[in-house]
């Protein structure tokens, strides 16, 4: 118990999370009766009742599905300040957050409500919490590419307000390369570039993202692992993973937080971080996924490791990285 306080403590990043994936039963449910939207759930016991997931896909469904209930502006402001309340309970310093301005716009929602609630949410959290935040806008890549390229088009005036980046959603069927020109065009901008890979889909996804998307951190990542030279190759490169421990285990990539190549990257050289990815989906937050590989086995010393490079690898300035150690 005292180790678990210890990790909770450790100062840390956040670098996969997804601001939607905080989305718990109970706010979904609230949000629903106060913007007068219908879920096909009789009541919270029974939306409950639906968190048990086969496969990536599955969960994305519910995921997608409870999204419907997010509508006004000050919806994403509170989405955005329960989490940092939880984030700061756990050490995070620096959250660098996904969300999926695709899915809020196919739901008639306007970019800029969407972009300007979670903004007020930082501006508050950062005042409240002392935590630095930042927005990682994330491409659905079983969305078609014309959606992404319009995207960009919506978001070019933003560029300022966003930090990144991110490939999202159905991974198999849907490699880097598709969105290569997207990317391009966000390296223009200044976004710093991030993508899923190597999560259900296959290494060498991974080192498509390289090759194709030029991305300076890779999500996920865990199945990079059985390919040699490129676990060298992200080494010697200084690419990041943000492995999401719960999240792998609940959607099935793995048996057991055990099976995670996580001692064998960290063999290896690579910068591997830890974080929660849906925490309301996948039974914890931040703290709880350093408390689940704790029980693997690894040492309060390797986590304090771990939860350093996420501080090194994250997006912050060196002014910045000063101040959170
Ligand atoms: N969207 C939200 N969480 C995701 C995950 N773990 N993989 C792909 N897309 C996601
Ligand atoms: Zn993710």
């Amino acid at each position: 118990p005292t180790d678990e306080q210890a990790l909770r403590e450790l100062p840390k990043a956040e670098l996969h999370l997804h601001i939607e994936g905080t989305l718990e039963p109970e706010l979904a449910m609230k949000l629903a009766e106060r913007n007068n939207v219908s879920l096909p759930f009789a009541d919270l016991d029974d939306l409950k009742a639906h968190y048990e997931f086969e496969n990536l896909q599955s969960f994305l469904d519910l995921y997608y599905q409870l999204m419907s209930v997010l509508r006004t502006r000050q919806d994403f402001t509170d989405l955005m300040l329960a989490y940092l309340a939880r984030a700061n309970a756990d050490g995070v310093r620096r959250a660098e957050i996904f969300f999926d301005p695709q899915v809020h716009m196919s739901n008639g929602l306007d970019f800029d409500l969407v972009l300007d609630g979670l903004l007020e949410g930082l501006r508050i959290g950062h005042e409240r919490f002392g935590i630095d935040g930042g927005l990682i806008m994330s491409i659905i890549r079983d969305m078609p590419v014309d959606s992404a390229e319009a995207l960009l088009d919506t978001a070019t005036s933003r560029a300022d307000d966003l930090l990144g980046i991110g490939l999202d959603s159905a991974e198999v069927g849907y490699p880097p390369e598709l969105f290569g020109h997207v990317y391009e065009r966000a390296a223009r901008l200044g976004l710093h570039l991030v993508a899923h890979a190597g999560e259900e889909g296959p290494a060498d996804y991974v080192r498509r993202a390289l090759d194709f998307l030029h991305v300076e951190r890779i999500d996920h990542g865990v199945h990079a692992a059985a390919d040699n030279d490129l676990v060298a190759r992200i080494a010697r490169d200084g690419i990041a993973l943000t492995v999401c421990p719960l999240s792998s285990h609940r959607l099935q990539v793995v048996r057991d937080v055990a099976d995670l190549p996580v001692r064998q990257l960290l063999d290896a050289g690579v910068k591997v971080t830890l974080n929660s990815d849906d925490p309301a989906y996948f039974g914890g937050y931040i703290g709880d996924n350093y408390i689940a590989m704790a029980r693997t086995g690894m040492s309060l010393d390797e986590l304090a490791t771990i939860a350093e490079y996420s501080l090194e690898a994250s997006f912050a300035t060196p002014e910045q990285k000063a101040i959170y150690a």
